[in-house]
């Protein structure tokens, strides 16, 4: 795949004469900071470091070039398996990355949602994450998914067994539950399922990340490795997208 470097502006161009081809959500699985880090004979950690610093430059570059919502996977519930040192590491970041980053986000209209499990998140972390939801509440111009401590299966477990339990109570009957009643009650409610799937850092799978919501999500996998993402590296990906024809299970445009 040969893809021109393209600016946000001829990126924004190539998605909106592909009449609507920008899409509206995106989530990205933010993978290759480790190897990023070994490259350069440094600990993990600076990797998620690094990392950190190219999720400011995504968020601001999907800003720029009018997405509406963007989902990072940032701590899934598998990643309880790396040792203790680096899980703490990644908590510690993701304080820092509140802590410095929370008021500029919140002045610039945007509203952060939290999806996951809190269960087993150190209670700083947890009051933290709340701050984060209460004060951007209001906000309406761009939506930023941070998932942090899920996983797509744990979630929709969650999801299912409140229905169960609303069933066992009599405040549904099992016959109402249908594909939109299991969507709300993801904890991504009110986010459009994701139009594109990026994912860094070479592997092709989607890890459990967003399993319900990516039925038909178009999947868009990069080399690069998720420290070096940036402005261009979205534009790339988006640029993939707007030339992907979607069917939804459907014919090909044009075809009878
Ligand atoms: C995958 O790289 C990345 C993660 C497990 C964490 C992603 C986290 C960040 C980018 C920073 C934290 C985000 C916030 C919001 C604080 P890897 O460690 O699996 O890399 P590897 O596959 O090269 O080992």
């Amino acid at each position: 795949m040969t893809l021109s470097r393209a600016s946000s502006d001829s990126a924004r161009q190539a998605t909106e004469e592909g009449n609507g081809k920008l899409p509206r959500h995106v989530g990205i699985i933010m993978d290759g900071n480790g190897r990023w880090a070994a490259q350069y004979g440094m600990p993990r950690p600076v990797g998620h470091e690094r990392g950190v610093e190219a999720l400011r430059r995504t968020v601001k570059a999907a800003q720029k070039t009018g997405l509406e919502y963007l989902t990072v996977y940032s701590f899934s519930t598998e990643n309880w398996r790396r040792p203790f040192s680096e899980v703490s590491a990644l908590f510690a970041l993701l304080k820092t990355f509140m802590n410095q980053d929370l008021k500029r986000l919140k002045s610039e209209g945007v509203r952060i949602s939290v999806f996951g499990t809190r269960e087993g998140l150190p209670e700083d972390v947890d009051a933290l994450l709340d701050r984060a939801l209460e004060e951007t509440r209001d906000n309406t111009r761009f939506n930023l998914g941070i998932a942090f401590n899920y996983g797509g299966r744990e979630e929709i477990t969650r999801a299912v067994r409140g229905l169960a339990e609303d069933a066992r109570a009599g405040r549904i009957e099992p016959e109402a539950i249908d594909e939109a009643m299991i969507s709300s009650r993801l904890d991504t409610s009110g986010f459009p399922d994701p139009d594109l799937i990026i994912r860094t850092g070479e592997e092709r799978r989607l890890s459990n990340f967003l399993v319900w919501q990516s039925a038909y999500t178009e999947l868009v996998f990069m080399d690069v490795l998720w420290p070096e993402f940036g402005e261009h590296s979205l534009n790339e990906a988006l640029e993939t997208f707007a030339s992907r024809d979607r069917r939804f299970g459907g014919l090909k445009s044009g075809a009878a």
